[in-house]
């Protein structure tokens, strides 16, 4: 009897474990445990070699057994009838999809799109480098030693002062680390997010995007700079829009200047946006300081270069005429769906 028992517990735990996941495998449980050649008719046949006295008991166990087999297969055919509901209710796959919408670039990303294929024109290619900078290629490589004046002019979020990190204040710092490659001539331009510790308006902003632009050779002269952002000019405004040239400072080009285009909001007129000039500021250039050139190992005396660095913000505020920087920064849809193309 107890022969028969561990023989009966055996099958159970045989089926319990079956792996049934379609309608074949359900017929092929019923097949192998319920059908007319199957295990519990087996085992049923087996009833006449039991001796008399024990019948009683061993029929009672196959009794069990049978109920058992039986209602797991039922459970199991239930199953399968539920879930293959479910799956026809939810999924008609006659009806049309879930329109997704779509989304669009971001403004800032138009521009600096647009920014980066006309200088590739030119033979320009791009150069990236980190946002968390150390002092040298921020500022003393390029001509800004410690305690200088100028370092002022850029209000630094400092991260650390020994090893002295800090989070980049211009791109500037990319041309230090290209220079450093003394892989000449070099045509490079360095987009990328920068830093400064300033109070957000509608005007300033902590964190914005700059690109730097730098080409370092044999006789590269003012006059191949001003030509290369004329070129820019003409291809990012049109060709209506006036470029002019006025000296500036930065410590890191000599001699230096800021470059103005004529206002596009009232063609040259005087209007709030250029301050009644008619000129706004696009960015800052000039022949790279020869100093910085020695600092990262080029011979100054046989290359020169230029540089000119550029905010995409105000690119992109003049060309869409966005009057609040910080849209940029707060992500609201009903504003950024409107950009389509520069
Ligand atoms: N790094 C300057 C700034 O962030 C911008 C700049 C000016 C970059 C003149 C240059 C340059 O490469 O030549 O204000």
């Amino acid at each position: 009897m107890n022969q028969l028992l561990a023989q009966l517990e055996q099958y159970k735990k045989e089926i319990e474990t079956s792996i049934v996941s379609n309608k074949e495998d359900l017929e092929t449980f019923r097949i192998k445990y319920l059908g007319t050649k199957g295990l519990l008719k087996t085992i049923m046949g087996e009833m006449k070699h039991v001796p008399v006295d024990q019948k009683k008991e061993a029929g009672q166990l196959l009794n069990e057994f049978k109920v058992f087999v039986e209602s797991f297969y039922s459970e199991l055919s239930a199953k399968m009838e539920s879930s293959e509901s479910a799956i026809k209710n939810e999924i008609d796959i006659s009806l049309p999809g879930h329109p997704l919408p779509l989304g669009s670039r971001h403004p800032i990303s138009i521009v600096h799109n647009k920014i980066v294929s006309i200088f590739q024109r030119l033979g320009f290619s791009v150069a990236e480098g980190p946002e968390i900078e150390d002092d040298w290629h921020n500022f003393t490589a390029l001509n800004l030693p410690e305690n200088h004046p100028a370092r002022d002019m850029q209000d630094t979020f400092y991260i650390s002062q020994n090893p002295d990190w800090l989070l980049r204040t211009h791109t500037s710092s990319v041309q230090i680390r290209e220079m450093q490659k003394n892989d000449l001539p070099l045509r490079i331009i360095c987009p990328g997010r920068v830093y400064r510790n300033e109070t957000i308006s509608a005007r300033a902003h902590c964190f914005f995007n700059q690109v730097e632009g730098l080409y370092i050779a044999e006789n590269v002269s003012f006059a191949d700079l001003k030509q290369t952002l004329y070129f820019f000019v003409k291809e990012m405004f049109g060709e209506g829009v006036k470029v002019r040239f006025r000296p500036s400072y930065f410590p890191f080009t000599e001699p230096s200047a800021e470059m103005d285009i004529s206002c596009l909001i009232c063609s040259g007129k005087g209007c709030s946006v250029c301050k009644r000039t008619g000129w706004v500021e696009i960015l800052g250039c000039g022949m790279v300081h020869p100093s910085v050139l020695d600092n990262c190992g080029i011979d100054s005396n046989k290359y020169t270069g230029f540089a000119f660095g550029m905010g995409i913000e105000r690119i992109t505020m003049l060309t869409y005429q966005v009057k609040d920087l910080r849209l940029f920064s707060e992500n609201d849809v009903r504003f950024l769906k409107q950009f389509t193309q520069a």
